[in-house]
């Protein structure tokens, strides 16, 4: 027999888990499809959590997860139909998902209500993400009222609600090799879009232009989408955390900064550089972007096994207060400059967060009030920044500069491999693949 697929690998981990806590049912849906307008959806894009579980990506299922002497898995899922396969493809069906996806049992979601109402009697929890989804409150709500009503013929409802989330948060936070796997092809395949992406920019294109690069090289190399709204924010918007207009024209002297990353096989990517548009740092972008690089640099050195979850972010913090303070941007010493937050001025955001099939993953940041250590297999980004918005105790040679330097980092047995480092980075690394690039070709 061939290895289990590391889903089912999953599955079985979390039985375990949920029979160590005195056994239960674990009910975990995938998203629903979402309207757009009338009768168009968004795209659909799975569940995580149901994902990690089954590698199903079809709309309108449930896992069930029966934990206790003969564990089950079973999943609830479309049945074939052929006269809506030719609108909208094709649909795997109960019988063919049961085999494909490792399943025990596999039904009609049709008969969802009916398997829980067989399932919950005596069960003694449910496991489940309560509040994540308010038509599946109320499915569940139902199912369990209706087993209280018949509580006569001798059966009892759960009396018990954990939040499957807490199990399954903490067996995402470290990737297993499957998803390393993954993870190192969508992170590749990112770094190709941000070499090309900084060749196509130059003073005259518009930052939906780059845009489009970027999401070209994501399609053509077989990822799925961008893991999050692509940011290409040049001059002042740079400035600007979350600017995803990209609509605007850009001009020689300014600097672009792009954050974007794809999503390839359910898992994401986050990758940001910030370079000049003209090709060549002019004097205070160079000082600005050096000393973030220098801050991404310490924030690298602590991202190791034992340091805490805050230490890469304690280390950045240093260096851009000392950094800041010799560019004249801030007055006083590092410690009060430190103490007092000043730094957040210019830097008002964290060094980093989980990264894995969401952007932002899941994984508690702190354990028992403490931050956690970080562990061989956890992967993290690490992206210090610092933007300077025009104001009357700036000098105008620094307004306007927004710099942002992320990359993805893999925990390893003795520190850290970052998996997006083909993006050009340093200063000469990026003058060089610019000058290079010639007309973008
Ligand atoms: N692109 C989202 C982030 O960097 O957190
Ligand atoms: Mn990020
Ligand atoms: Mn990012």
């Amino acid at each position: 027999m061939s290895d289990p697929s590391p889903f089912k690998s999953r599955r079985d981990h979390l039985l375990a888990k949920i029979a160590e806590r005195g056994g239960g049912v674990a009910v975990i849906p995938t998203a629903p499809e979402v309207i757009r307008n009338r009768d168009t959806h968004y795209r659909y894009r799975h569940d995580s959590y149901f994902y990690y579980l089954t590698g199903f990506r079809e709309p309108e299922a449930v896992l069930l997860l029966v934990a206790g002497n003969e564990p089950r898995a079973i999943l609830l899922c479309r049945e074939r139909d052929p006269e809506r396969e030719i609108w909208d493809g094709f649909r795997h069906g109960p019988e063919a998902a049961c085999e494909r996806f490792e399943l025990d049992e596999a039904h009609a979601v049709g008969a969802v209500d009916e398997i829980l109402a067989e399932i919950l009697p005596d069960q003694p929890a449910i496991f489940y993400s309560l509040g994540h989804d308010a038509a599946w409150d109320h499915r569940l709500t139902q199912a369990l009222n209706a087993v209280r009503a018949n509580t006569r013929s001798g059966a009892t409802a759960p009396p018990t609600i954990h939040d499957v989330r807490t199990l399954l948060d903490e067996m995402r936070l470290i990737k297993d090799q499957a998803e390393i796997a993954v993870m190192r092809r969508a992170a590749a395949i990112s770094v190709e879009a941000h070499r090309q992406a900084m060749r196509t920019a130059r003073p005259g294109v518009f930052e939906y232009e780059i845009e489009a690069t970027l999401e070209q090289a994501f399609r053509r190399a077989g990822a799925q989408a961008p893991a999050y709204p692509s940011i290409v924010a040049s001059g002042p918007n740079a400035c600007v955390l979350h600017y995803v207009e990209n609509d605007r024209r850009m001009a020689d002297g300014e600097l672009l900064l792009i954050d974007a990353g794809c999503e390839l096989d359910g898992y994401a990517s986050d990758i940001t550089r910030s370079f000049p548009v003209g090709g060549r740092f002019a004097g205070p972008q160079r000082d600005i972007y050096e000393l973030v690089l220098a801050a991404q640099y310490a924030a690298i050195a602590e991202t190791r096994p034992g340091a805490t979850w805050n230490a890469p972010h304690d280390a950045a913090v240093a260096v851009l207060a000392r950094g800041l303070i010799d560019l004249g941007l801030l007055r006083g010493s590092v410690d009060t400059v430190l103490e007092n937050q000043d730094y957040r001025r210019f830097y008002m955001h964290r060094t980093g967060h989980w990264l894995g099939l969401d952007v932002h993953d899941a994984g508690d940041y702190k354990q028992g009030g403490e931050w956690r250590p970080l562990q061989p297999g956890m992967t993290l980004t690490i992206e210090p920044g610092c933007y300077v918005r025009p104001a009357d105790d700036i000098p105008e040679a620094f307004w306007n500069i927004g710099v942002r330097i992320e990359d993805d980092a893999l925990v390893t047995a003795d520190g850290c491999e970052l998996i997006t480092a083909g993006a050009p980075k340093t200063v000469d690394e990026i003058e060089q693949w610019m000058a290079a690039g010639g007309d973008g070709a």
